[in-house]
């Protein structure tokens, strides 16, 4: 949409996102139009809260050290592979705790004001609508920012003062200052794998963080994970976790990522439906992950004799 001063906006929620030009004149001029605050009730908290028990199975002592993070308000960082339980842990953890959780998917395109809020002009005028960490500040929720690589350093420095002892962060557009809720915990994630000098946290963000460091589990764990998750036998969940574990010895040989936990969940689920295993185990953790034919090859072979 084009506005009266030319500038183009995007659409969202049948309001328009005001561009920075356009808010000095309505912090200089006031807001002619009325302007809307709304605060959140109890009722928009509950949406937040977990309310049923995500199953996870611990790889060691993480749940523990979590719940101390917590106590103590750390922020936490979560590292590992994609797929491995990262998510999954954040769920089960605020649901244990019984606090309302907020997750960002990070991307490159997100601004700060994705995060932290914008002014939005709709048929009533303009108002101010917090961003989700700025909600999870306010009402003492985990805000957890998935894949926190993602996004652009600058986007990420708006976390900056949540994460020290100031525990606040400002609206610079809206002018206010926002105390984050005692109960508010600010977690990442952050797949080291992916790593380049593009993409990395700079150390200033990241020496604010406490860090979990995550992995596929071991053997056992994980083909009783798969076996749990999806309902499967032992015995097929064994054999999963096997070709998940050639396909791992391949990484760095040809493969950037091993065959993630997520993904042998699915070859299970496919097998749940019917699916002969192979076909199951072609779809769901070869095709997905390579397209090199030697590669998808030899863990087709895989495939062939551990289901032989
Ligand atoms: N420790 C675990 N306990 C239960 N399920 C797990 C565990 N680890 C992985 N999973 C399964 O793997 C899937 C992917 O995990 P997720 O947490 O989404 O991975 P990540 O966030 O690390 O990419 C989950 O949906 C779940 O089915
Ligand atoms: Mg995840």
């Amino acid at each position: 949409m084009k506005s009266p001063h030319g500038w183009v906006h995007g659409v969202f929620n049948k309001a328009y996102w005001i561009a920075d030009a356009e808010i000095d004149e309505i912090k200089l001029f006031g807001n002619k139009t009325g302007h809307q605050e709304k605060t959140m009730s109890d009722q928009d908290i509950e949406q937040y809260k977990i309310t049923t028990e995500p199953f996870y199975k611990p790889q060691e002592d993480e749940i523990e050290l979590y719940g101390a993070a917590y106590d103590a308000r750390l922020p936490v960082m979560i590292k590992g592979p994609t797929g491995c339980g990262k998510s999954r842990f954040v769920e089960h953890m605020a649901w244990k705790l019984g606090k309302p959780l907020i997750t960002v998917a990070c991307n490159e395109d997100m601004t700060a004001s994705d995060l932290v809020g914008r002014y939005l002009l709709d048929a009533n005028g303009t108002r101010w609508v917090d961003g989700p960490l700025t909600t999870a500040a306010r009402i003492g929720a985990i805000c957890y920012l998935d894949e926190v690589v993602e996004a652009r350093q600058d986007t990420t420095v708006v976390i900056h003062p949540l994460t020290d002892h100031r525990r606040n962060l400002p609206l610079d557009k809206k002018g206010e200052m926002v105390e984050a809720h005692p109960d508010f915990q600010l977690v990442i994630s952050y797949n080291p794998g992916y790593q380049s000098l593009m993409k990395d946290l700079k150390q200033s963000t990241k020496q604010r963080f406490s860090a979990l460091e995550f992995d596929y589990p071991t053997a056992s764990v994980e083909a009783s994970i798969v076996e749990q998750e999806a309902g499967i036998d032992a015995d097929t969940s064994a054999k999963l976790v096997k070709i998940a574990h050639a396909a791992r010895n391949l990484k760095g040989h040809g493969l950037d990522e091993g065959i993630s936990t997520r993904l042998l969940v699915y070859a299970a689920n496919l097998m749940n439906k019917g699916i002969a295993p192979k076909s199951a185990c072609r779809m769901a953790l070869v095709r997905p992950i390579t397209d090199d034919v030697d590669i998808r090859d030899t863990l087709d072979h895989a495939i062939d004799s551990v289901f032989a």
